[in-house]
């Protein structure tokens, strides 16, 4: 049996950022209580025994609520589940709730990753964004991460943000890589339906880089953290040797993986299961999807999860699901061109490609 990775979704900050459609809210304790007991409750029910390698608390803000309400949650992934004794345990914190003592606990209790939303280290851009925390805070942070003994740490960054520069953002990667961070996760800002990132742009309030200047912001970074000894090993992510996500790396591979909790996604015996995202009818297990996934999504999949990342396609399981790559029309044209390579029954997006990798993937798609 394959091991699978797990997802928790704690769905509640301490206020909305303008430009996020993520499932979270700023909810009560009293409701935040009644929904980590459904979570119990949803962990508990689980019909699926399988051994575990990766466990990923995301949000939402797992920080920003009680340590305890955690400690019940990853207790209850430990009695159901068996854990790899190297899994990788990794919690999402924002630099304003990550005080030292909860990061102490999260030590404590087995976390081994720590995942900061720093998203800029330039105040005025962070107020405009309505972040809660400073860049003295994010430095911070980091910083006490290490002291409780954290050392692998990843910092998110946004690219294309209000009044944001080349500079600026080069400016933060540079902190980053000088507070030894050894994973950057660095994502070009959407504009989300209905956000009111969206209105304030729609009434003149906020304007954002053009699209080349973002473009050129997200090259001029890649290059800087390239030449900084970061690994580009998907898109948006950057890591030191060795040091990559080996739960995100699992999604990208196809692997299997459970996730709780509101809007949480699983992926278990080629079927797609979606939790809703609407609190009352999560805590009422109502609304639940359920997607087969036939051969043909199968193969969609492999082909655009394989190409984000530089782990690459594998022939071999692409025949064996029933396509055979080398009848694309285009996959020897893009070869002979370099935008693709193969090596060892794998084909790869040549880095120089990312930005244009919808394109790619689409043609290559059965
Ligand atoms: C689900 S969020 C949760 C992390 C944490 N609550 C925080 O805000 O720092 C994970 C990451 O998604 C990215 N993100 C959120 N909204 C985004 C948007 N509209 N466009 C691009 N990236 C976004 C941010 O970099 C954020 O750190
Ligand atoms: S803290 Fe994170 S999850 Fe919460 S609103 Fe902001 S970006 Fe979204």
């Amino acid at each position: 049996m394959n091991k699978i990775g797990i997802y928790v979704h704690i769905p509640f900050c301490e206020s909305k950022c303008i430009y996020c459609d993520f499932a979270s809210s700023v909810c009560s304790k009293k409701v935040q209580e009644k929904y980590f007991e459904s979570l119990i409750e949803e962990i508990k029910k689980c019909r699926y025994r399988r051994k575990v390698k990766s466990i990923y608390f995301g949000g939402g803000t797992p920080s920003s609520v009680d340590v305890n309400f955690i400690k019940k949650i990853y207790d209850t992934i430990c009695e159901k589940f068996e854990i790899d004794v190297d899994a990788e345990v990794t919690i999402e914190c924002n630099p304003n709730s990550a005080t030292l003592d909860k990061l102490n606990e999260y030590k404590k209790m087995g976390f081994n990753r720590i995942s900061f939303g720093v998203q800029s280290l330039h105040d005025d851009i962070l107020k405009i964004i309505g972040r809660r925390h400073n860049s003295k805070q994010a430095l911070q942070a980091i910083e006490n991460a290490r002291r409780v003994g954290f050392k692998n740490i990843s910092a998110d960054l946004l690219i294309g943000l209000p009044n944001q520069s080349i500079e600026d953002l080069i400016q933060d990667a540079a902190q980053l890589i000088n507070s030894k961070v050894v994973h950057i996760s660095a994502y070009i800002l959407q504009v989300e339906r209905n956000t009111p990132l969206e209105l304030k742009i729609k009434n003149g309030e906020i304007t954002l880089p053009t699209e080349d200047k973002t473009v050129e912001m997200y090259l001029s970074l890649v290059g800087f953290l390239v030449n900084k000894g970061y690994n580009r090993y998907e898109i948006s992510n950057f890591c030191r040797d060795g040091c990559y996500s080996r739960h995100n790396l699992n999604y990208w591979k196809l692997g299997e993986y459970l996730g709780f909790g509101l809007a949480a996604h699983s992926y278990i015996n080629y079927r797609r299961i979606a939790n809703s995202c609407n609190m009352h009818d999560f805590l009422n297990r109502k609304n639940i999807f359920i997607e087969k996934i036939d051969s043909k999504k199968n193969i969609e999949e492999m082909i655009m999860l394989g190409l984000r990342c530089n782990l690459g396609v594998d022939i071999i399981r692409l025949s064996k699901a029933g396509y055979f790559i080398n009848n694309n029309a285009y996959y020897k044209e893009f070869l002979k061109q370099g935008i693709l390579l193969e090596r060892e029954n794998r084909f790869y997006l040549n880095p120089n490609y990312y930005g244009v990798s919808n394109k790619i993937i689409c043609d290559l798609l059965p």
